[in-house]
């Protein structure tokens, strides 16, 4: 603690905290805090999620609206709101309408990329950090997962990429940006990777976090799919337009390398989540407020990095990553004893922590907490 008083004198005092949220004792069960969660006070178990890289503001109210009006006629099947909804993707990202599929989220076609490479036996080459669903499901069907560390300064090499692919790659996996390292990978040499790379194995570049990236130094991939049957590109609404259990995902691919991909496919999304991603997706002005709001809450987390010392990463996602010099399992089970839930422990890391961002006022409180218990 920065400051020389005990934890146990502080809660007592009970503090006004600055963004005005009072702390009382959790220890002796009082309440912890004004601060509300999905309409109940916030507690250990009903915590601010800063855990999943969820969307705090949630669902945008014109394509929940539509959602729930929906729900009336989802006892019938609908054959063609798919089709509309990838034709305006294609259209919006600029690329062939045949290029585009939908599904149940991105997690569906990590898994159904995995599944296509993973049947091939061979390498599937991932970096370490990294999103983890494509190497379960690759390993299932019998690929060996060759994971190459990232760099000091926790980017993505793709020089050591390269150097880890064998005679035996079917498949090299980048997460760009990266998760649970919020960084980019710089877009010319990565165009000339993909390029390179694909010529004799699968290139699978998941823009997750796509929506929320500044830095000039980024583009997707997408560009190439249209001419390269070897380059799967996947991007989720659950982010940026906060669709995490309404489940709608996508695949930009060549459209042979989309039929391969379907015979993996396991599950599909429903009309009401169509119906909402059509209006979630054209509003462009709930999704500026969004990621406003996301470098807002980033900002907040790096005041309190810079004045404490810590080591972070620039975002160009809706979660940080941090040194915070100790086990990241203490760090998460002390916040949560204010009703804050923040990331798990990362083998390669163990004592940097992943925060995703919520509200600048829910960012406020978590600085609080953290330069009391940790500052
Ligand atoms: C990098 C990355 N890819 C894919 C996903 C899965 O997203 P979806 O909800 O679309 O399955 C996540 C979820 O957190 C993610 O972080």
């Amino acid at each position: 603690m920065t400051e020389k008083i005990t934890r146990r004198e502080w809660l007592v005092g009970t503090t006004a905290i600055a963004s005005g949220v009072m702390l009382t004792n959790a220890a002796s069960g009082q309440e912890m805090s004004e601060m509300m969660n999905m309409g109940k006070p916030i507690s250990k178990d009903n915590p601010i999620r800063m855990t999943n890289n969820e969307n705090p503001y949630g669902i945008n109210p014109k394509a929940m609206e539509v959602i729930l009006e929906s729900y009336k006629v989802a006892h019938l099947y609908n054959f063609t709101m798919g089709r509309k909804l990838t034709n305006m993707i294609a259209d919006m990202e600029g690329i062939p309408q045949d290029c585009v599929v939908v599904g149940a989220g991105s997690g569906e076609f990590l898994m159904a990329s995995g599944a296509l490479c993973g049947v091939k036996g061979g390498d599937v080459i991932v970096p370490n950090p990294t999103f983890g669903s494509i190497t379960r499901s690759a390993a299932a069907l019998g690929a060996n997962i060759i994971r190459v560390p990232v760099e000091e300064d926790l980017t993505i090499s793709l020089t050591s990429m390269k150097n880890a692919m064998t005679p035996d790659t079917t498949c090299v996996y980048l997460c760009n940006p990266n998760n649970p390292i919020p960084s980019i990978i710089e877009k010319t040499s990565l165009e000339e990777f993909c390029l390179e790379v694909s010529k004799t194995a699968m290139v699978v570049i998941d823009e997750a976090y796509y929506e929320y990236v500044r830095d000039d130094n980024f583009s997707t991939m997408a560009h190439l799919v249209a001419d390269n049957p070897n380059i799967i590109i996947l991007r989720t609404a659950s982010k940026i337009h906060g669709f995490a259990n309404v489940r709608i995902g996508f695949a930009f691919a060549h459209p042979d390398t989309l039929k391969e991909l379907r015979t993996f496919r396991s599950s599909t999304t429903s009309f009401p989540a169509l119906m909402g991603a059509v209006v979630s997706y054209e509003d462009k002005e709930y999704q500026k407020f969004i990621v406003d709001k996301n470098y807002e809450s980033l900002e907040i987390l790096y005041e309190m990095f810079e004045e404490l010392g810590l080591r972070y990463i620039k975002s160009n996602a809706n979660f940080t990553f941090f040194h915070a010099g100790r086990d990241a399992m203490e760090v998460r089970e002390k916040l949560l004893e204010y009703g804050i839930l923040v990331g798990r422990r990362y083998d390669t890391h163990p004592d940097w922590v992943r925060v995703s961002t919520a509200k600048p006022e829910e960012m406020k409180y978590l600085v609080e907490v953290y330069k009391r218990e940790f500052g």
